[in-house]
């Protein structure tokens, strides 16, 4: 059965946007961000298939400058908002670990399995 976390509201986010989060769900902590393009909005978690490491060096900034890709503030990889595949930097074909997300209403959740 899957539970819906709440992560925030689409308010948080521009458009291009981004929004990290820290859940705690079923003894362990989901660190992930969202980011919103274009209407649609896609989760992934906060590690960088380069080393593992957060991607943010400020809060809730995973986008590049121009909002066109995802980057990581450690070495620089950029990676495709819609997919999490990795297009430029240290670690080219290797993707982000998508997170199922839900929106509903004005409100985006993390679908979480019990
Ligand atoms: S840790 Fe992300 S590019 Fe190296």
């Amino acid at each position: 059965m899957k539970n819906l976390l709440f992560i925030c509201t689409l308010e948080n986010l521009s458009d291009p946007g981004s929004y990290g989060f820290s859940l705690d769900f079923a003894g362990k902590t989901v660190d992930g961000f969202v980011v919103r393009r274009d209407g649609e909005c896609f989760g992934y978690r906060n590690s960088c298939p380069h080393t593992g490491s957060p991607l943010d060096w400020v809060e809730h900034q995973f986008l590049d400058i121009e909002g066109s890709l995802i980057q990581c503030a450690v070495h620089d990889a950029r990676f495709l908002i819609d997919t999490g595949e990795c297009v430029m930097g240290p670690c080219p074909g290797e993707s982000l670990e998508s997170l199922p997300i839900r929106v509903k209403g004005d409100k985006i959740y993390l679908l979480g399995d019990a």
